[in-house]
């Protein structure tokens, strides 16, 4: 596996292989791998003759009082991790690299409406950050394929949107999340976690398995299912941001006769916030 970390010599190294006809695919991150990303590196395996990672701490994506300068930054860890799977190339810029005029950057990306629900309403200009620099980072790599995880669903529908409204020509793909066997998804913030709250933190999806079944065995009293998810997750000791039933291709509250639903949660649990989902179809 190469590094680099800078742009001029990504881009000599990905023309090399476009001139050999190779189709390239794309997995950014923010670092401090775990095995939810690694998956997300096999996924792009499958479909995709060379793999590029991305490991950026994106500062556009953090507000004021975010974990920006705690955020865990384990590059030497990261890179023997992705030695040991299918990535040929890790781009591991700086923040000058990636923002040479600073935080200023004239250019945002925005995509309206989605971006300002749910995780958008509590953590404002985070979608903003994400879409800006995903979009940046498109036009570094220009991969034909890039996969996110769905643990972080409104991510993931809002690049898809973004990549859709302004046609780039990249197949966004979608991974699934990948759980502690006791039901946790993995995430790099689950280090913030104490030991107590690490046992406390799987009622979370708890709730959201609990929420599934009665909208699977065709419960339409959205309102009482997302009243019943909120008192699970404040009975665990949890502080919750949302928990949403909504149409899965819209991230809208669901029509009646919606069928492809997506139940989202959010909580703040000691220092963390834990986000989760799970896909759910009405009969
Ligand atoms: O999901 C993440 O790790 C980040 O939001 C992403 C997509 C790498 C953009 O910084």
């Amino acid at each position: 596996m190469l590094t680099v970390t800078h742009i001029a010599d990504l881009r000599a190294r990905l023309q090399a292989w476009r001139q050999q006809g190779l189709r390239i695919g794309f997995v950014p991150t923010m670092g401090n791998l775990h095995n939810g990303h690694l998956s997300l590196i096999d996924e792009a395996r499958r479909r995709a003759d060379r793999i590029v990672s991305s490991v950026f701490v994106n500062p556009l994506q953090f507000g004021p009082t975010e974990d920006f300068d705690r955020y865990p930054r384990t590059p030497v860890e990261d890179a023997r991790l992705l030695e040991s799977t299918a990535c040929d190339l890790l781009f591991l810029p700086t923040v000058e690299e990636m923002y040479p005029e600073g935080r200023d950057q004239a250019t945002r990306v925005f995509v309206r409406g989605i971006s300002d629900t749910l995780c958008g309403a509590v953590r404002p200009g985070h979608f903003e950050g994400v879409a800006t620099v995903v979009a940046k980072l498109f036009g570094i790599v220009q991969p034909d394929v890039a996969v996110f995880g769905e643990k972080d669903f409104q991510q993931f529908t809002i690049l898809k949107r973004m990549t859709q409204d302004l046609s780039l020509p990249i197949e966004i793909v979608g991974a699934p999340t990948v759980r502690a066997p006791d039901g946790l998804a993995m995430s790099s913030r689950n280090r913030y976690l104490g030991e107590e709250e690490r046992a406390i933190a799987p009622r979370l999806h708890a709730a959201l398995v609990v929420a599934r079944s009665r909208v699977e065995a065709g419960d339409a009293d959205r309102v009482a299912i997302e009243d019943e998810g909120l008192a699970a997750l404040r009975d665990a000791g949890m502080r919750p941001d949302y928990f949403a039933v909504r149409d899965a291709r819209t991230l809208e509250v669901p029509l009646a006769d919606a069928k492809d639903l997506v139940i989202l949660a959010a909580a703040r649990l000691g220092k963390a916030r834990l986000i989760d989902n799970l896909r759910a179809t009405r009969a």
